[in-house]
């Protein structure tokens, strides 16, 4: 009876690993959670800019802390770019990305590299190569953009 148990418990586990596995990823949760990473890139972007315009005064700290948050994103962002989810609902994202899929890669491989960069700048409390930093930066996200993702 136990040893029935135990059979039964360890299939129950191993089927439920199974279905995670094979479980395909629907375009729709794809497109939201790729538009969510990029969201909160754009949220800390926003006093980034803001500090290196003048608009806000520099703060270090601060410019350290957003870089940081930015940077987090970029191991992410390849999970949200399943192929075939350019078919979800709300998007934006080109047909073109899986068509070029190594050039696709590659600028987000840009963007990492970047965004790390930033990071490492920002810790050394330098402002004016903290703002040299933030222009590399939003080059990476252009170089994206302006290729793969439809105008709004
Ligand atoms: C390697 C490509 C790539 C890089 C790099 C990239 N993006 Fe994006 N971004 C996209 C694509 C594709 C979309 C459209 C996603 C969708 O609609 O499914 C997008 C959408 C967005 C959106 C709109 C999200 C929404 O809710 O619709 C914002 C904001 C954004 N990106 C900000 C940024 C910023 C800021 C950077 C740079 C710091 C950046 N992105 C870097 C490809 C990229």
């Amino acid at each position: 009876m136990l040893k029935l148990r135990i059979i039964v418990v360890a299939c129950a586990v191993c089927a439920s690993v199974f279905a995670t596995a094979q479980e395909p990823v629907k375009p729709d949760d794809a497109a939201q959670y790729r538009q969510s990473l990029m969201n909160i890139i754009g949220w800390n972007l926003r006093p980034l800019r803001a500090m290196a315009k003048g608009d806000q005064p520099f703060d270090a700290a601060a410019f350290a802390k957003h870089s940081a948050r930015i940077a987090n994103t970029s191991d992410q962002l390849l999970e949200g770019f399943p192929k075939g989810s350019d078919a979800a609902r709300d998007t934006r994202a080109k047909a073109d990305i899986w068509a070029n899929w190594d050039d696709f890669q590659a600028k987000l491989k840009d963007f990492d590299t970047q965004a790390k960069l930033l990071v490492d700048v920002s810790k050394a409390n330098d402002e004016t190569k903290s703002k040299e930093q933030l222009k590399n930066l939003t080059q990476t996200c252009k170089a994206c953009h302006n290729k793969y993702e439809a105008k709004r």
